[in-house]
């Protein structure tokens, strides 16, 4: 098989980055160039603007390159791509006051150079109001440079699925997955908005120059679908190929489904590593649909991997040695086994019992990532800590906390000193006069927050844990956040070494490295890995073994895995039961992307089944389902 040229392959320029920061920081200094520029021939910069986690970071670094630096907004005009239709510019989730408060309210742009569609227009007055938005921008000399997100749909702005290269500003229905990723922001998908008023994709296309951002796993399989499918409706960010000047700005995680970071090998010549060589190995096991074991020279010829055949030998002697190291990532003990050989097993065998501390990013996390694993640990008699870091209270609804007054109320009636409905009246009031869409008040974040801890002991004692093992940080950060716009500071990191240097844990399970940079998971890992440092001279740190689990709603890949822990029929049963407990939950969790997910809760189970099917289709032993962890040091 001759090697598949890249160029033809990827057909949108694409800069990696290591960190979302580095790249934020660099398409900001193109737009500070930009702006300087055109400031030194009296000319305007008009700049296109995106709202959702994104483009978080790139605002934040041009607000400091304005205090810092003295870049000038004076002679700048910008537009939005998009505004949810029937929400008020004061509405908190709309894209007029998101851009206020990340952007606008900071700098010196002049109000009236601000533009984003009217989300108020009334059904007669909408075709005419985004024809004057459209003749806004030719009459502002259209846009120099257009900020991009991309939906897992595939969206840019709001053109979802079905979206033309012709299609101009205009009223669109939001697809079912894009309302599903704002449910959390809504509190609820039913509160989401189903319309929304966004520029078309050939107002985009119409743009001089286009940044496409992308942070996260999450959008690896849409970016890599956007650079290297044939331009189709079904992903609008796809038409970004008829550019002829659009750069994608990603993060390495987001890039890695791009063939030259997933195949290198089908791409050129690559350097035979041992990590390299289980990747390659593992997917041709599942490319031919053969079990480790079976696999002859012709597949490796015939699928890119003759060099490896060549440097390293028989197919025989690499299919067992593949074999065997992936046998070895299959345990029952993940505590590690006491008083057995461990020179093969991914945790050592002591000291036992261990201290094992679980870092959860929000309640509901521990079960449905690792529910077995956690019984287990228990069952095996360690010493278990599970450690929620943050309260998860804004993924309540408003319906379930007057379903917890009313019990207040009602246990409340017979007894004489009625304190708890005090507080209970107190939250009814404050939630009758927020309205649907106000913010929570510290007492409905803090009822909500005892909701979460009701259903998180519900569970953790399914999974045969003592309640005094659950521990609830409820970290600052996300006390005083919401969602897109969380600034983790000082005393995260102080709490988080705090607990670690209490428990002093022998091995540490957590989440969150390769996710957006700003949701819940990935700011609770960075806090972790300051926390950690600050340990750094510590003695439990040494002998600390670091297990990462990739979820909430997403599994390692095979290649990925040094820790299989196999979860039994009934283990598997009580696991489910564990994440029913989560009842507040329910329309919350996690959605597989791109799919309508019957019932979010299933997800957990089918990716626990699904790899298990993996494991067994590549010759291990047959489970019925399986958790999976990465060993991380740091
Ligand atoms: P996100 O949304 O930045 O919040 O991921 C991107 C988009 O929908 O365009």
């Amino acid at each position: 098989m001759s090697p598949i040229d890249v160029s033809n392959l990827e057909k949108i320029s694409t800069e990696i980055f290591a960190e979302a920061d580095t790249a934020c920081v660099a398409v900001a200094a193109n737009i500070a160039e930009c702006i300087r520029l055109n400031d030194t021939n009296k000319q305007t910069t008009v700049l296109g603007l995106a709202t959702g986690s994104t483009p978080v970071r790139l605002y934040r670094e041009l607000i400091r390159l304005h205090r810092e630096e003295g870049l000038s907004f004076a002679n700048v005009t910008t537009f939005n791509l998009d505004e949810y239709y029937g929400l008020n510019g004061d509405h908190p989730e709309s894209y007029r006051r998101f851009m206020q408060d990340q952007l606008f309210d900071h700098v010196d742009l002049k109000s009236e150079n601000t533009h984003v569609p009217n989300g108020l227009a009334t059904r007669d007055e909408v075709i005419q109001s985004c024809q004057a938005y459209e003749q806004a921008i030719i009459d502002a000399g259209g846009i120099d440079i257009q900020i991009l997100g991309i939906g897992r749909t595939g969206h840019i702005g709001f053109n979802e699925p079905g979206s033309g290269p012709e299609s101009r500003t205009r009223l669109v229905t939001l697809d079912g997955l894009t309302r599903r990723d704002a449910a959390r922001d809504f509190l609820g998908e039913e509160n989401v908005p189903r319309h929304a008023i966004t520029m078309g994709v050939g107002t985009i296309l119409d743009a001089r120059k286009v940044y496409l951002l992308a942070w996260g796993e999450a959008k690896a399989s849409v970016v890599a679908e956007s650079i290297e499918g044939e331009p189709t409706e079904t992903i609008p960010a796809s038409f970004l190929q008829t550019h002829r000047d659009c750069v994608f700005c990603i993060d390495e995680a987001a890039a890695s489904r791009l063939t030259r970071i997933r195949y290198p090998w089908l791409v050129g010549p690559v350097e035979w590593t041992p990590e390299r060589t289980r990747k390659a190995i593992l997917w041709l096991s599942q490319k031919v649909q053969k079990p480790l074991l079976k696999l002859i020279e012709e597949d490796y010829a015939e699928n890119g991997m003759s060099d490896l055949l060549t440097e390293k030998g028989f197919a025989y002697d690499l299919n067992i040695e593949l074999f065997n190291t992936t046998q070895h990532t299959i345990t029952g003990w993940p505590g590690g086994k006491p008083r057995a050989d461990d020179s093969n097993r991914p945790e050592r065998a002591d000291p036992f019992p261990k201290r094992s501390l679980v870092l959860c990013p929000e309640p509901m996390d521990d079960v449905y990532c690792l529910g077995g694993t956690l019984h287990r640990l228990a069952n095996q008699e360690h010493e278990v800590t599970v450690a929620y870091q943050t309260s998860g209270n804004l993924a309540v609804s408003d319906n379930d906390v007057r379903r917890a007054i009313e019990l207040i109320m009602e246990v409340e009636q017979d007894r004489e000193d009625r304190e708890g409905v005090g507080f209970a009246r107190k939250v009814e009031q404050q939630l009758n006069a927020k309205g649907q869409f106000g913010e929570d008040t510290v007492e409905i974040r803090h009822l909500k927050g005892f909701i979460r801890r009701s259903e998180a002991r519900s569970s953790a004692r399914l999974l045969g844990l003592k309640t005094e093992a659950l521990c609830f940080m409820d970290l600052p950060f996300y006390e005083k956040g919401r969602y897109r716009r969380f600034k983790s500071e000082e005393s995260d990191i102080e709490q988080m070494a705090e607990l670690l240097n209490n428990i002093q844990p022998h091995q540490l399970f957590a989440t969150g490295l390769g996710h957006d940079p700003l949701s819940v998971p990935a700011i609770c890992f960075q806090i972790l890995l300051n926390a950690l440092a600050r340990c750094e001279d510590k003695k439990w740190i040494k002998d600390c073994h670091i297990w990462l689990y990739r979820g909430p709603g997403s599994e390692w890949e095979t290649h990925e895995i040094d820790m299989a822990v196999p979860l039994s029929p009934d283990e598997f049963e009580n696991k489910i039961r564990g994440i029913y407990q989560h009842q507040t939950q329910r329309s919350q969790s996690p959605s597989v992307s791109g799919k309508r997910d019957r019932n979010s809760w299933n997800l957990a189970s089918d990716l626990n089944r699904a790899t298990a099917v993996t494991y067994d289709a590549l010759g291990m032993a047959e489970y019925e389902a399986i958790e999976t962890f990465k060993r991380f040091k740091i």
